[in-house]
């Protein structure tokens, strides 16, 4: 039933027409594109989800604010505007813009690491936090709690540290190896899974107690605030701005790829809550790696639609349907017998294809296999979330094997319709009834870091 769902709190203005080529031509594309999604034409993609990241839609308001861009290279007005509105949010006293949320990345983390053989914990990496963590010569340990990854049971808040761990983590490590504790809100990488503000409170107050800095990695906060608000006690009369204030007083430092909340198709936030030291470190690498510290990388309009981008995010109307869309496919999915992992999160339905495709082993990469097949059924791009994207272990070399096997079907901001989703379920419920029919894939080339952007394959 739509009406259990909330409708489109805007409409539509402007259009940009999309086409569906035929299957045989799909099958031909994708050979070409040896297997890798990553490596289509984005006009040979009929509906695509592989990822929220920079592909929403501005509002009016954001396309006025592009007129009122400021252009200068140093003291833009843009600048102050794009930097009151993030100190509004987040009350943190230093503020930078980068291009997007890998310059911040590399901006801040080797920063923070002072010596050989330290480490992050984060409830959970991002690939791109992943990689920054071991350029800058430390390692990435993650640490969600176990429901994370039981697909099928209910937990309102499967992002959740696994608080015991940590401390026994840092114990074992040693809290001097520890160069920061990221919480990563929500949780992208196991289903847009949010954190609880209790789970926060908890992390922050254990990584207090050994004097750690606390990184918000928020590329999603509003998101999170938005579930806190709707499943957590005592939050539900809270405004999603006031919920977002208090997850930020619990941190010291803030990374946020504004290509998500913060409704863009580019750009990105670094702040730190007060430690003048650090910002001056983080000024002096900004300036070769992303452009000078009061546009690091994004042009004056960019920072204009960014303010404007930050507060809509804030939204709630917004973000009810943001999330009901998410349900309403995932719902679909499920009462189809799809299996995906469950209760459903802030940007993305993740299909579990370790459950699905139990025949195809994690060195064959199944959730791909499974992306392919949707692509060949109904022109619908989504993306591999499993042991292709984890890689090898640094230090060994070997193929990790992923505790989960995904395929995301991530959806874009102010987007797509439900009928959109329609078609997508169609597309999934499809392949999933020819399942054991799907084969693995062989490597033709992987490359050496972040294999899975341009990695070729075979299928076996
Ligand atoms: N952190 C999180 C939690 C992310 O989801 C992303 C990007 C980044 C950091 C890096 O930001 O792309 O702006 O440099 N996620 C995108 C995705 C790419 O598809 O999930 P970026």
């Amino acid at each position: 039933m739509r009406s259990n769902y909330k409708a489109e709190p805007y409409r539509i203005k402007m259009v940009e027409p999309i086409n569906q080529i035929s299957k045989e031509k799909r099958k031909e594309r994708l050979a070409q594109a040896g297997y890798n999604p990553f490596a289509l034409k984005s006009e040979d993609v009929y509906i695509d989800l592989l990822t929220d990241s920079g592909t929403g839609a501005m509002s009016d308001k954001q396309w006025g604010a592009l007129m009122q861009g400021d252009e200068a290279y140093a003291g833009s007005r843009s600048f102050y505007r794009l930097e009151g509105v993030v100190k509004h949010i987040t009350n943190y006293q230093c503020f930078m813009p980068v291009h997007q949320g890998r310059g911040a990345e590399q901006v801040l983390l080797p920063a923070l690491v002072k010596h050989e053989h330290m480490h992050f914990i984060s409830n959970m990496h991002f690939d791109t936090t992943r990689a920054h963590v071991e350029i800058a010569g430390a390692r990435a340990i993650d640490c969600v709690i176990d429901a994370c990854f039981d697909t099928k049971t209910h937990h309102p808040f499967k992002g959740n540290f696994d608080t015991k761990r940590l401390k026994t983590l840092i114990e074992e490590k040693g809290k001097e190896n520890i160069a920061g504790i990221i919480m990563t809100i929500t949780n992208n990488s196991a289903g847009g899974q949010p954190v609880s503000m209790d789970n926060l409170k908890e992390t922050a107050a254990i990584a207090r107690g050994y004097d750690i800095p606390i990184i918000i990695d928020g590329a999603r906060y509003a998101e999170n605030a938005y579930f806190v608000k709707q499943r957590e006690k005592g939050y539900e009369h809270k405004s999603i701005l006031a919920i977002a204030q208090e997850a930020f007083a619990l941190a010291d430092i803030f990374m946020m790829s504004a290509k998500k909340d913060g409704l863009v198709n580019i750009g990105g936030v670094l702040a730190i809550k007060e430690n003048e030291a650090l910002f001056e470190q983080c000024r002096s690498r900004v300036v070769p790696l992303e452009g000078f510290p009061t546009y690091g990388c994004m042009s004056g309009r960019d920072m204009e639609a960014l303010a404007v981008g930050l507060e809509e995010a804030l939204d709630e109307d917004y973000l009810e349907h943001r999330t009901d869309q998410v349900k309403y496919l995932g719902d679909k999915l499920k009462a189809a017998g799809v299996p995906i992992q469950w209760p459903t999160g802030g940007h993305a339905v993740f299909v579990d294809c370790k459950a699905m495709v139990p025949h195809i082993p994690y060195h064959q990469f199944p959730a791909q296999a499974v992306v392919n097949a949707l692509y060949e059924a109904s022109g619908v791009r989504g993306v591999e979330i499993g042991s292709l994207l984890l890689g090898r272990d640094p230090d060994t070399k070997e193929n990790i094997e992923s505790p989960v096997e995904f395929m995301r079907l991530t959806i874009p901001r102010r987007t797509y319709t439900y009928n959109h989703l329609d078609v997508v379920a169609d597309g999934v419920i499809e392949v999933y009834q020819n399942k054991d029919r799907l084969k693995g894939l062989d490597f033709v080339y992987e490359p050496p870091v972040l294999r899975h952007f341009t990695a070729k394959f075979k299928p076996l």
